[in-house]
């Protein structure tokens, strides 16, 4: 695909790489605050949060274990299923352990809520969320969401590790998807 394609199949840019990367320095200075001298474990949901996590991380001025977990989302879809099945488990112990999990949005907020539940089973001290993006119209449950970049619009987005179809990922930018790209 050629950036020009690539340019076509976006109605508009939302949120941009530079104003990512300074809403989450503000987020990692908060969360820096709030975690010192705590054992804090960052855990990132596949894939979409890879770059969240990789700015995020960056951005924090200590060390904290990152983990990965995968779940069944979209797929070549656009809505939330609200089914949600584990593909890739933690490696980590969660139990006693401060645990941030690093998203990229909360849509209907039905697989996050499905995660804290699962993450509450395991024995963690606290379990916190830092979410990218939110779409608080779209929401369907109620997340309680410590840290949170932006507030947007329930248009799909794509870009910054958030995919349609496995595309659009790597683009530095979130932005809204043409709707003549899925319809
Ligand atoms: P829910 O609805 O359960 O959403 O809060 C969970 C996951 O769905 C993906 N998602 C999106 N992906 N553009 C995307 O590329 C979007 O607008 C979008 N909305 C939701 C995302 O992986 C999220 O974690
Ligand atoms: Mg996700």
């Amino acid at each position: 695909m050629r950036a020009a394609e690539i340019q076509d199949d976006l109605a508009q840019i939302l949120v941009t790489e530079e104003e990512i990367l300074a809403k989450l320095d503000q987020l990692a200075a908060q969360v820096a605050e709030d975690y010192e001298g705590k054992d804090l474990v960052l855990v990132g949901v596949l894939k979409g949060a890879v770059m969240v996590m990789a700015d995020f991380a960056r951005a924090l001025p200590f060390h904290a274990p990152m983990d990965w977990m995968a779940v069944s989302s979209y797929g070549a879809s656009t809505k939330s299923s609200g089914v949600v099945q584990i593909r890739k488990d933690l490696d980590t112990d969660l139990n006693g352990k401060h645990v941030l999990i690093v998203e990229d949005i909360i849509d209907s907020g039905l697989t996050l809520s499905w995660l804290l539940e699962n993450f509450g089973s395991r024995g963690a001290e606290s379990i916190e969320v830092l979410a990218l993006l939110r779409k608080p119209e779209a929401a369907k449950v109620v997340i309680d969401c410590k840290y949170v970049g932006f507030d947007i619009p329930t248009d799909f987005v794509v870009g910054y590790g958030l995919d349609y179809d496995e595309r659009y990922r790597n683009l530095r930018d979130v932005a809204v998807l043409a709707p003549h790209v899925y319809s």
